[in-house]
């Protein structure tokens, strides 16, 4: 039975050439930078997955929370019958969605795992025999064309995620999320809120220090991937909160003057005692900031739930009325292999 697919819209050196060119760009750059996207080798996803257990990180279990409360609601408000998911993951929490919706036709999980994209869809096939699982090998960073399926489409974005594009790189995404959908279609895309800054620290800088060496897991896959010779103990896991900019910036701080060598990048990275590398960007949001960001891409925002604490929100945003610019791509010109 072959209600499963996968199109592959990545090769195998693409995600190489990226990283050449961030770890390049990124530590020549000044203030040094690197995208929070290098984190998730297995061993990076695991210490997330950890993370999401930690007592001081509330954001996965306050989105599961509204997720259980409002599936029925989502199921019906929406009435998907295809369900697109930007970052699948293992597709954890999106079983909730699934199982309030009997109606679904199709569900397209994207990710840049194939591992996570095809063990996830076996579980959820043997859960909803009739269910069409299309996976997208795809970085949802970039426009997306999404397999033909039938109308009206959920495309939901959850965890947060969404906070660790800035300013500038949320407005490409949205629009571009709003260029898969045609009129009526919606988004659910979950936002962490703007809180005490305690418990926000606490959150990205825990007691067992398992955020702070899921930070420095970025260091050991430049060291493996591109043959260079960072230190983990060299550096200290450093997290702010960013009061202008709302944000929590995750950064890496060398305890004293070194220089790190990359050897595939023919490169020597010099770093000064304290100098600071930021790997991450992680937003947090208002409801009002949210509106405004969606409208600006052609989304209204029509429904707007948190957990219990109003520490986490979920929003529920449609497309306009207007056509979108881009292709809406509902054709797929992307290799499939059954
Ligand atoms: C997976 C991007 C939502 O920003 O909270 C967790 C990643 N970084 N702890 C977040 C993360 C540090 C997480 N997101």
């Amino acid at each position: 039975m072959s209600d499963f697919q996968l199109t592959r819209t990545l090769d195998e050196h693409a995600a190489d050439r990226a990283l050449r060119a961030d770890v390049l760009h990124g530590l020549t750059h000044s203030p040094k930078v690197l995208p929070p996207k290098w984190f998730y080798d297995a061993r990076g996803s695991e210490l997330f997955e950890e993370i999401t257990r930690l007592p001081e990180y509330y954001p996965t279990r306050a989105e599961r929370e509204i997720l259980l409360a409002r599936a029925q609601e989502i199921a019906v408000v929406s009435g998907a019958r295809t369900l697109v998911e930007l970052g699948s993951g293992s597709s954890e929490k999106t079983r909730h969605l699934i199982e309030a919706m009997p109606a679904l036709d199709t569900y397209i999980p994207v990710d840049v795992s194939e591992s996570a994209l095809s063990g996830a869809a076996q579980t959820l096939l043997e859960e909803h025999p009739g269910l069409r699982v299309h996976a997208l090998l795809a970085d949802f960073t970039k426009p997306l064309h999404l397999p033909q399926s039938p109308g009206p489409r959920l495309v939901v974005f959850l965890g947060g995620t969404v906070g660790n594009l800035l300013p500038p790189e949320r407005a490409v995404f949205l629009a571009s999320v709003r260029a898969m959908l045609s009129p009526g279609d919606a988004l659910l895309m979950g936002t962490d809120l703007v809180k005490d800054e305690d418990v926000l620290v606490a959150a990205y800088d825990d007691a067992q220090g398992v955020t702070a060496e899921f930070n420095k897991n970025v260091l050991s896959v430049i060291d493996r991937e591109l043959g260079a010779d960072f230190h983990t103990e060299d550096f200290v896991h450093v997290a702010v909160w960013n009061r202008e900019q709302e944000w929590i910036e995750m950064r890496l701080r060398a305890r004293s003057e070194l220089v790190v060598k990359v050897r595939e990048l023919d490169l020597l990275v010099p770093f000064a005692a304290g100098e600071e590398i930021l790997t991450e960007v992680s937003a947090k949001f208002r409801q009002e900031g949210v509106r405004r960001e969606l409208s600006a891409a052609g989304l209204e925002l029509t429904h707007w739930w948190t957990d219990a604490a109003g520490r986490f929100a979920l929003s529920l945003s449609v497309a306009d009325g207007a056509e979108p610019a881009a292709d809406s791509g509902r054709e797929s010109e992307a290799e499939t292999a059954a």
